[in-house]
């Protein structure tokens, strides 16, 4: 164990099943909430997914809300205009349903509201999150982001060309339900490039410097569920149990990170993701081998147990963690992952400014060996 002291808790209350969202009206009548702002995106929209969601609130007897404007990669633009239309329906609640990226809008609109201050503010650190606003509470469409379980939020701020994570008092859900019929509609791509992110912050974690007994636990279960169910998921969309399970998975994954923190995939993921608008769960499959790769020596034993959990029979743990870059490049391709960088359009003339935008990366802090240039370097070079 790295650090001799710790502590862990989470705010949020999650609630599992699959039809579990039918409780939400109750537990919104539960917090006193009589006017909900509803966020989501157009995309979801488009789906189906949030009218009956929204037709369940109204016939409950609240008033709704809704809010639409999210980006894929989230803006302070987005924050700002959903704490506008917060203030101004004077909504009790905010309930954010969706992938990560309403999610983590949502996350600050309450603070926004409440503070008067901009999610620009916040990102620059001009501004901090003093008090928390109204609840959130959180209906995850994907598995993957972790954002129904963390309180960080992590969004783009154009005037500064920066993508990362903001969070304070009151950024964590008070709720969160893990519905995985919310999911049964996502396409296979989607379903493989999430369910790499779920792992990607299960494996973070687990290999930061920060990692505890407790992260190692939640992490440990995670890699297990995503190693057991994702290929299965992404074969047959409509498996609610392997649904199910990667709703867990990716809630554990984001609990670990929020206790741990990420590393050297996530600080390389964030400027890449920033400069080219790739999805970030396919950058977290695409950067992953690699990352295994320059960490396997530092955090041998732990290495070695993630090749085995995906499958490497290997009794020896050096060779064990040697190959455990190579057991997930064979899983990225049997779930469709395997696109290299360059295929995505990432251009090596890039690279430094890349790297450069890396090391601003207080992710860095956390990775098993040290964050340097060249740590970055390799890690993005071996991903092209
Ligand atoms: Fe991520």
């Amino acid at each position: 164990m790295a650090i001799d002291s710790f502590r862990f808790g989470t705010p949020t209350e999650f609630v599992f099943g699959p039809g579990c969202r039918g409780q939400l009206p109750e537990r919104l009548a539960g917090l006193g909430a009589a006017r909900v702002l509803l966020v989501t995106d157009a995309g979801l929209e488009a789906t189906g997914v949030v009218d009956p969601v929204e037709d369940a609130l109204r016939g409950a007897g609240l008033a709704v809300t809704r809010f639409v404007d999210v980006k894929s990669n989230p803006t302070v633009e987005n924050v700002d205009a959903g704490a506008a239309v917060l203030r101004a329906s004077r909504a009790d609640v905010v309930v954010a349903l969706g992938g990560g990226s309403p999610i983590d809008a949502a996350k600050i609109m309450p603070a926004v509201a409440a503070g008067g201050f901009s999610a620009h503010e916040l990102m620059t650190g001009a501004r901090k999150i003093e008090r928390a606003g109204v609840p959130l509470v959180v209906l995850p469409t994907t598995a993957g982001s972790g954002a129904e379980a963390a309180k960080v939020s992590v969004l783009v701020d154009h005037a500064t060309g920066e993508k990362k994570g903001v969070f304070g008092p009151g950024t964590a859900p008070a709720i969160t339900f893990l519905d995985p019929e919310l999911m049964l509609g996502l396409p296979p791509w989607l379903t493989a490039a999430t369910g790499m992110d779920a792992l990607s912050h299960a494996l973070e974690a687990y290999l930061g410097l920060s990692a505890t007994p407790f992260s190692d636990a939640l992490a440990e279960q995670s890699m297990r569920l995503v190693a057991r169910h994702l290929e299965a998921v992404v074969a047959d969309g409509s498996d609610v149990g392997a649904r199910g399970a990667m709703t867990i998975a990716s809630a554990m994954g984001g609990l670990a990170k929020d206790q741990s923190g990420l590393g050297v995939l996530h600080a390389v993921a964030m400027p890449v993701g920033y400069l080219y608008d790739l999805h970030h769960g396919y950058l977290c499959a695409a950067l992953m081998p690699a990352t295994l790769d320059v960490n396997a020596d530092a955090v041998r034993e732990k290495t070695a147990w993630v090749a085995r959990c995906f499958g490497l029979v290997e009794s020896d743990d050096a060779a064990a963690a040697g190959n455990a870059g190579e057991v997930i490049r064979a899983l990225n391709d049997r779930i469709g992952m395997g696109m290299r960088l360059t295929e995505a359009g990432v251009r090596d003339d890039d690279v430094e400014r890349i790297v450069t935008d890396a090391m601003a990366s207080y992710l860095l802090k956390n990775n098993p060996v040290p964050g340097t240039p060249e740590l970055c370097r390799r890690v993005l070079v071996e991903s092209l």
